[in-house]
């Protein structure tokens, strides 16, 4: 490991504010659908198949063009000018429906009209007929008949099935772990402004502008440099806005062409919810073997994911969940198998863990059965198991810095464990109707995109003539505070003050070729690409001050919105103008590919993460044992961010994780009826967490005296998605007063533990 870096200069972690929080508080902030219209603009409305999947026998537009009149557009697959394709790895993945309608809520036509109302009503004129074909709804009929969205995926290490027959004590289980809707505030939107020449502006809510670009381009048949996108800022993305938004944005795109106008497109919660896909829904088999103190021998897992009708990201998801299958636990032989199960529903796509979450959460219910099989201690069971130092993953990733047994150890210290146990026991000992149970669960994330191309970055930093700076980089805004926390790395890159740094829209027209925001790589990725500009820009800025000023450049100082030589002193606009008139740049871009990574993806073996981020989370719960509700009494968390560029916005991110999380383990139930409809489609039914559902007592801390033995941006680490596995914590608690509750050794909770699950869970469910 390389000797500890020095310290990072100011602003680098100070708790400065979002940069948008008081735009955001006050409803200042525009969003895409608060920019002013431009005259002529259409607003678009999409008809929906109404079937799950079935031969579209036609479409009848005739009624909805009566409606519009001339001054409107209607479109169908044939209409598209170039390929009717969004697809991101497996093409084709169409934006209307082409011939076959494959989930109840796909698009089969847009239209454009001068206001939403006379929009709506057309689309709602659109006729199709069907003729239906048999539709696969859920993932035990695609695994049974073989069906997915691309082949079935293995790593595996040794021979699991051997050692776990031969093993001494042996276990097995099932778990089914439900989806989850992103129900960001802000909804999904575009908008497409033709230009001259052909080209067309798309303003979008999108994690991933490099990507609306290409599918608009490839979607009108133009060239890429004919389309720029543009994002100032979501109202929330957390993996819905990775691929999707490319769907909405094309649609907007070929109408706008069609009408020779600008259009928007911009979904009601209700059709959001109904189009787009979801996280990823599991069922899970695992089987173990282990010795008679719990270590484990080997394990076989099967993770089966509901991939939807067609493949978006979910390859890679599928990959994810694998990796982190075993968590933070070590089995010598392991085999770890994936499929992507092809069905008549939405498409799922990335979510807050992208497949880590469902993996990380079959982990966590194979250690608890362990521990209660062999009634251990749920903590010493699961430390027996920790990897180490030195170790490898069942992928092949040296572990190089773990540092669990110290987070494990403060907060359980913290959080009082061994008395809590106690407590909760001696509760459960006395008569009720209302059953206690503590959870614990540790967090190992990988970071960095597995696909490793998409590990890279670029930045543009421009430094004016006053001393005010400009920055550009390749991220998006989601709420995630990533602009506040590379605007601080330029502040620090150029000895500037924060309040100089002023950040701009992302577009794909000043830095090009850009990954989605995602994979929690935002600040690593561009906070690097920042720093190199900056790096760049000094050192030009330092030889034109040393020949002109005296001194050596590299020991001339940039700080505090000043430039210090030996024996004289400027401010940094006064340089800034000076190097202007000596016709020296003063802007530059900046570049950033993560070293070290690689992958074999065939032979399932290599370094696919730069590093991992950990944390862990003790809860207590308590269900009632009449209703099934249950509620969150006590959350520790104890989560590790590196050195923090800025703790206030991180543990705003371990925070707002956990709380995502335990919607997703606890309330936030998907249902379909038997024709593959979703009926959970507006908050009436679909239950995210609100401010009444933060654990009544809840305890955040960032580790101190963290750092990253890699050299990332400052040696902090990435944050955006870890945090939500710590819910996993929850879903223990309340698992483990199930158990209380039903008085026998294992219990079976699937996920979410809605009122429904814990009553099945402990047996009072009638008919169950
Ligand atoms: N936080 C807010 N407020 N809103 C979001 O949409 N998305 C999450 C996470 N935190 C999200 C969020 C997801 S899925 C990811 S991958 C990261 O932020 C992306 O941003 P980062 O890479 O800058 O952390
Ligand atoms: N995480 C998030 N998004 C992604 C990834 C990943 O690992 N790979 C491709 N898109
Ligand atoms: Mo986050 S699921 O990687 O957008």
């Amino acid at each position: 490991m390389a000797e500890r870096a020095p310290p990072s200069p100011p602003p680098i972690g100070l708790p400065l504010p979002h940069d948008s929080a008081r735009e955001h508080v006050t409803g200042a902030a525009p969003y895409v659908d608060d920019i002013p219209e431009p005259p002529g603009l259409l607003h678009a409305a999409l008809a929906l198949s109404t079937e799950a999947h079935a031969d579209i026998l036609a479409i009848d537009l005739a009624p909805a063009l009566a409606l519009l009149g001339p001054g409107g557009a209607a479109i169908v697959a044939a209409d598209i000018p170039g390929r009717n394709d969004v697809g991101p790895i497996h093409g084709p993945e169409p934006i209307l429906a082409e011939g076959v309608a494959e989930y109840a809520g796909q698009p089969i036509a847009a239209v454009a009209a001068p206001s939403l109302a006379l929009a709506r009503e057309a689309a709602r004129a659109v006729r199709a007929s069907y003729a239906p074909r048999e539709a696969v709804l859920d993932v035990a009929t695609a695994m049974a008949r073989g069906d997915f969205v691309c082949p079935p995926h293995r790593m595996a290490r040794g021979d699991a099935a051997a050692v776990i027959a031969a093993a001494p004590r042996r276990l097995s289980g099932e778990l089914s772990i439900g989806g989850q809707d992103h129900f960001y505030l802000e909804g999904q939107v575009a908008m497409a402004l033709p230009q001259e020449g052909g080209g067309m502006r798309i303003l979008s809510s999108t994690q991933h502008p490099s990507e609306v670009q290409k599918m608009v381009a490839r979607v009108l048949d133009l060239p890429e440099a004919a389309v720029a996108c543009e994002v100032r800022r979501m109202g929330g993305g957390f993996g819905g806005k990775e691929t999707q938004p490319a769907i909405f944005a094309a649609i907007a795109a070929v109408l706008a062409r069609r009408a020779g106008r600008p259009v928007k497109l911009r979904l009601d919660r209700d059709e959001d919810m109904k189009i787009t896909g979801k996280r990823h829904d599991f069922r899970v088999r695992w089987e173990a073997g282990f010795d008679e103190d719990g270590r484990l021998r080997a394990v076989a897992m099967e993770l089966a994911a509901r991939a939807g009708h067609n493949a978006d990201l979910s390859p890679a998801i599928v990959d994810r969940a694998m990796f982190h299958a075993l968590n933070c636990y070590t089995a010598p032989d392991a085999e770890i198998a994936g499929f992507a199960c092809r069905t008549n529903t939405q498409s799922n796509t990335a979510f807050r863990g992208f497949g880590g979450p469902q993996g990380m959460l079959a982990a966590e219910e194979m250690m608890d059965a362990i521990a209660r099989e062999l009634a251990l201690d749920p903590v010493e069971l699961r430390r027996r198991n920790f990897l180490a130092p030195g170790a490898s993953t069942h992928y092949g990733q040296r572990i190089e810095e773990f540092a669990l047994p110290r987070i494990v150890d403060e907060l359980l210290a913290d959080a009082g464990y061994a008395a809590r146990r106690a407590e909760v026991d001696a509760a459960n000992r006395e008569p009720g109707f209302v059953r206690r149970g503590l959870g614990f669960a540790p967090v190992m994330f990988g970071i960095s995109f597995t696909a490793t191309a998409y590990n890279q970055a670029g930045a543009l930093v421009h430094l004016y003539t006053d001393g005010s700076v400009l920055l550009s980089h390749g991220g998006t805004e989601m709420g995630q505070g990533l602009h506040r926390k590379v605007a601080q790395v330029v502040a620090a890159g150029l000895g500037v003050s924060p309040g100089r740094v002023r950040i701009a829209a992302t577009a794909t027209d000043k830095v090009p070729n850009t990954s989605a925001t995602a994979a929690s790589s935002g600040t690593d990725l561009n906070g690097a690409a920042a720093a190199d500009a900056c790096r760049k820009i000094r050192a030009r800025l330092a030889a034109f001050a040393a020949a002109a000023h005296g001194g050596d450049p590299e020991a001339i100082a940039f700080a505090g919105d000043r430039v210090d030589g030996p024996g004289w002193s400027l401010g940094l606009d006064e340089l800034a103008r000076q190097a202007y008139r000596a016709r020296v740049q003063l802007w530059d871009s900046g570049f950033y590919a993560t070293p070290r990574i690689h992958y074999d993806r065939a032979r399932g073996t290599g370094h696919p993460f730069f590093y991992f981020a950990f944390g862990a989370a003790l809860c207590e719960a308590a269900i009632d044992t009449l209703t099934g509700e249950s509620r969150i009494l006590r959350a520790d968390l104890l989560h590790d961010c590196g050195r923090s560029i800025n703790p206030a916005i991180d543990l705003g991110q371990v925070e707002g994780g956990f709380v995502q999380g335990l919607g997703w383990l606890t309330t936030e139930a998907l249902v379909f009826d038997g024709a593959g409809r979703l009926l959970t489609h507006a908050p009436s039914t679909y239950k995210v967490p609100t401010a009444r559902d933060l654990p009544r007592d809840f305890r955040v801390r960032l580790l101190e005296r963290a750092d990253n033995a890699e050299a990332t941006i400052h040696r902090s680490k990435a944050v955006g998605e870890p945090p939500l596995m710590l819910a996993n914590a929850a879903w223990l608690a309340i698992k483990d007063a199930c158990a209380a509750a039903a008085g026998t050794r294992h219990v079976r909770l699937d996920a979410p533990a809605t009122p429904e699950a814990v009553l099945r869970a402990i047996g009072a469910l009638d008919g169950a």
